[in-house]
C-alpha cells in the first residue's frame, strides 16, 4: 500500500510567492507549477495555464457550471456558493474514490483566488494576452500585473459611439487592429438621420470594433437584453478553461476557425470533435464540457442563457440536454 506524500519543498525555497489556502486546500506556486494540496493528495498544473483559468474564473465569478482547469481541478458555480474539487468529474478518480471537494461561500472563493492572481502574476504576463503578445510568467516572483488582472468591463450608456457615451475604439484611445485582423475591413457604416435626429441614430461596424480587442477567450463585447446575453469574444491558441455548461450555449464562428474537442460533462470521456468556419453555427449541448482551440485569431459569438431556473431543469431531466429535434 502506497501513502501519499503531501509535503512540498517549495515552501523554503524563498521564491517570494504567497501561499494560500481555502478550506483543507493549500497553493503554493514555484517557477514553473501551480501545487494544489488538498487532502488525500497533489496536483501540479503548469503556472501559464493555471493563471489563464484562474484569471477567466476570478474574471466571470465562475462563470456558468463547471470551469475545468485540466482533466482533475476546477469549480463548480452554485450561484451563491461554489464547489472547488480535484478529480471529482474525472471517470477514474470518482470511480476509486479519490476526489475530493469542498463547498465555499463564492465571494470568500473569489477574494482568495484574486489575491492569488495578484501575487502569482509577474510583470509583464498578462493572463488574457495569446501567448504570443505577452511575456512569461515563469521564474521566481518579479514584480506584478494589476492593470493586466484589473480589467473592468465598460458599459455603454445607450451605445458606444453615441455623443456623450463611451468612444469608439481607434487608434487615438490606442486600441489598435490586432496583427492578425488586418484583413477586417475597418469601413464605417453610412448613417443618414433625419434633421434634429442626430444625436439618437448611430451605427459602427462591429466586425472593425472587435478586431480591436486586446484579450483573448473573453466574453468582450456583450449585448444583455433580459436573460439573452450575447457576446463576442475574439480567440487566439486555446481556451484555458474547459467549459461544462449547466445549461446549452449557442456558438456562432464569426471569422477564422476553432477546432472543439467535446468530452462528457461528468466523466471527461471524448464525445466529439467539432470543426467550425466562419459562418457556422452550433448549440454545446448541456451535458458536455469543451474547450477550443484557434490557430488563427478569430472571431466568435457566445449567446447564454442567464435564466437561473435552467441548471435546476436540466439536472432534473425536464429539458433535454440538447435544444432541438430533427
Ligand atoms: C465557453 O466556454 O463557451 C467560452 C468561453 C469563453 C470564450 C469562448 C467560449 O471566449
Ligand atoms: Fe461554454
Amino acid at each position: 500500500m502506497s501513502t501519499v506524500q503531501t509535503k512540498i519543498e517549495t515552501a523554503s525555497r524563498s521564491l517570494g510567492y504567497r501561499k494560500f489556502s481555502a478550506g483543507q486546500f493549500t497553493f503554493e506556486r514555484d517557477e514553473y507549477f501551480a501545487h494544489i494540496l488538498y487532502p488525500g493528495g497533489r496536483h501540479l498544473i503548469p503556472i501559464d495555464a493555471y493563471l489563464r483559468s484562474l484569471m477567466r474564473d476570478v474574471a466571470w465569478g465562475f462563470f456558468y457550471g463547471t470551469v475545468n482547469f485540466d482533466t482533475l481541478f476546477g469549480t463548480i458555480n452554485r450561484y451563491g456558493t461554489v464547489d472547488m474539487f480535484v478529480g471529482l468529474l474525472n471517470e477514474a478518480y470518482y470511480s476509486a474514490n479519490r476526489h475530493y471537494v469542498e463547498t465555499f461561500n463564492s465571494r470568500q472563493l473569489r477574494k482568495v483566488f484574486m489575491e492569488m492572481l495578484e501575487d502569482w502574476t509577474n510583470q509583464g504576463f498578462d493572463p488574457f494576452a495569446a501567448p504570443d503578445e505577452t511575456g512569461v510568467p515563469f521564474g521566481p516572483k518579479q514584480g506584478s500585473n494589476s492593470k493586466a488582472i484589473h480589467r473592468e468591463r465598460m458599459v455603454a450608456k445607450r451605445m458606444v459611439g453615441l455623443p456623450g457615451d463611451l468612444p469608439y475604439r481607434s487608434d487615438a484611445t490606442g486600441e489598435t487592429v490586432n496583427r492578425q485582423f488586418t484583413d477586417v475591413p475597418q469601413d464605417k457604416p453610412e448613417v443618414y438621420a433625419e434633421p434634429g435626429f442626430e444625436n439618437e441614430v448611430h451605427a459602427f461596424n462591429m466586425f472593425a470594433y472587435v478586431s480591436r480587442s486586446d484579450v483573448t477567450w473573453n466574453p468582450s463585447v456583450v449585448s444583455c437584453v433580459r436573460d439573452s446575453q450575447f457576446c463576442c469574444t475574439t480567440e487566439e491558441h486555446i481556451l484555458p478553461i474547459t467549459h461544462g455548461n449547466d445549461r446549452v450555449e449557442w456558438f456562432i464562428q464569426a471569422t477564422d476557425e476553432i477546432i472543439w474537442d467535446i468530452d462528457d460533462g461528468k466523466t471527461g470521456r471524448p464525445r466529439a470533435k467539432v470543426i467550425m468556419k466562419a459562418g457556422d453555427v452550433a448549440a454545446m449541448p448541456a451535458d458536455v464540457r469543451h474547450r477550443g482551440y484557434s490557430p488563427k485569431r478569430s472571431m466568435l459569438i457566445v449567446w447564454e442563457n442567464n435564466d437561473g431556473t435552467l441548471p435546476q431543469r436540466y439536472a432534473a431531466g425536464e429539458l433535454k440536454p440538447y435544444p432541438v429535434e430533427f
